[in-house]
């Protein structure tokens, strides 16, 4: 039978495994962190959480010190310590396609099979394509010495970033995809202090788990897209998505959460998955079930152009040598994570348009400046606005909510604004001189 508390190992130490890592040994786990990057397992050896995730580095630091927690580069020391290991390596779309790219999955479980002399169950939380647990099962079966004394499971994960430390200690739902009692069984427990309190089980098969994942990252996306579709027809009719929004979410049965219009959804996770879905279905003889995905993909990207319009509009119709400041550049406030990020992609095709560009962001910075050095980046937003003929509002951190409309309009050249987002109060703005323009609003 399981250990009452099994030694959990995670495979992959980027944004979901550290943080997964460091909140299983805070619930008393003792964790082994696995990693190929060498330099990212010293910097968390050192207690240094090498991205910007509110609430993670004081857990690190208490994870550290209890003893529970360690990091390590060897796949055979992994093997011989875990009873449960977590497959948590990135699934980035393929370059020049719309698939999901599988490497880091299959080496990572390349890597740790052949190791594997015991019995184990190895858990797969990355998004993947439908069918690759399936088909992992049989690679590990294949290549652990254990033979089938070691099991596959899938255990999709939903935490967003920004608010990872919480998603993953209460998150709103476990999903567990097994093959057998005894992988529920080891499962339960991995997960028990989080079904302690509360949480709901959902246990199923291993094709309906990974399923589970890019259905909700689907829908998510299409609540987007959906709003700001609404938004393109209240640009052609002069009615105010915004409005429309607060009126639609009275409806419990629509809601409003994650139905907010502007510049839409980036990030490391919706933008492929919907793609990688796409890509799949049709692969599996059924993409007539998923192109409207194609479409709430060209939606969210129309947003990205219709910002770039709106800034020239204001320019006075030609961006040649206009200077505007783009306040954010990550792809949603309270994360460093610029992948797919609209407001840099709205910076960028400002600066081939020939916008002279200054992006301020107050955590994405060096991330955004290593990815695209062409641009300019100022330290803080009223450095970023001196002399701008332009201020774009592109990532909502609430820190350019706080701006002073007055300071602000003293160093610029023009006060004209543009508010992607709708994150700022229009009204204070406009009294203070400025010609405001938003996304769905007239
Ligand atoms: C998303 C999902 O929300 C998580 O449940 C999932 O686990 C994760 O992807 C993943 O697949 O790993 P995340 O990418 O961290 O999480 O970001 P979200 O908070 O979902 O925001 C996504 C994008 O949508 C952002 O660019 C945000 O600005 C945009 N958004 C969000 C809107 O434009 N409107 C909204 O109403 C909500």
């Amino acid at each position: 039978s399981p250990p009452v508390s099994p030694r959990i190992t995670v495979i992959g130490t980027g944004y979901l495994g550290a943080t997964h890592a460091i909140c299983m040994a805070v619930l008393g786990f003792e964790v082994l962190g696995v990693d190929v990057d060498e330099t990212k397992i010293r910097r968390l050896g050192e207690g240094e959480v090498p991205f910007f995730e509110p609430g993670l580095p004081p857990l690190l630091a208490k994870a550290t010190d209890s003893g529970r927690l360690r990091f390590t580069t060897s796949f055979e020391e992994a093997a011989e310590f875990g009873d449960i290991h977590f497959i948590c390596v990135g699934t980035p779309q393929r370059q020049g396609s719309d698939a999901a790219d599988l490497r880091y999955v299959d080496s990572a479980v390349s890597a740790l099979a052949p190791h594997l002399r015991r019995p184990a169950l190895v858990v797969g939380k990355s998004t993947v394509p439908v069918g690759t647990a399936t088909r992992l099962t049989e690679l590990v079966r294949s290549l652990a010495p254990a033979g089938d004394q070691v099991e596959l499971a899938w255990n999709p994960e939903f935490l967003r970033e920004g608010y990872a430390v919480d998603d993953t200690i209460r998150p709103d739902r476990l999903v567990f995809g097994v093959a057998s009692a005894r992988a529920e069984e080891r499962l339960r427990a991995a997960f028990a202090p989080v079904i302690a309190s509360g949480t709901p089980v959902v246990v199923t098969d291993l094709t309906t788990a990974e399923l589970v994942k890019v259905a909700a990252n689907s829908f998510l996306a299409t609540k987007i897209s959906y709003i700001n579709a609404m938004a393109e027809i209240c640009e052609a009719t002069g009615g105010d998505v915004h409005s429309l929004a607060s009126a639609l979410a009275y409806d419990d049965r629509i809601g409003g959460r994650f139905l907010k219009p502007g510049l839409g959804f980036g990030g490391g996770c919706l933008p492929k998955d919907i793609r990688a879905f796409v890509h799949r279905a049709e692969e599996l003889g059924v993409g007539r079930a998923v192109t409207f995905l194609r479409e709430v993909d060209a939606i969210n990207k129309r947003r990205r152009s219709r910002t770039v319009d709106l800034i020239r509009e204001l320019a006075g119709g030609d961006l040649t040598g206009v200077r505007v400041a783009a306040l954010g550049a990550a792809f949603k406030p309270h994360s460093d994570d610029i992948r797919d990020a609209p407001a840099l992609d709205v910076a960028r095709a400002l600066h081939r348009s020939g916008a002279h560009v200054t992006v301020v962001d107050p955590e994405a910075t060096d991330n955004a400046r290593r990815a695209h050095p062409e641009l300019r980046y100022a330290t803080d937003a009223i450095s970023a606005a001196t002399g701008a003929d332009v201020v774009a509002l592109l990532t909502e951190w609430p820190q350019f909510q706080e701006i002073d409309p007055h300071l602000m309009g003293s160093v610029v050249t023009h006060r004209r604004m543009v508010d992607a987002r709708d994150a700022l109060d229009a009204t204070a703005w406009r009294e203070a001189g400025w010609t405001c323009r938003a996304l769905g609003r007239p």
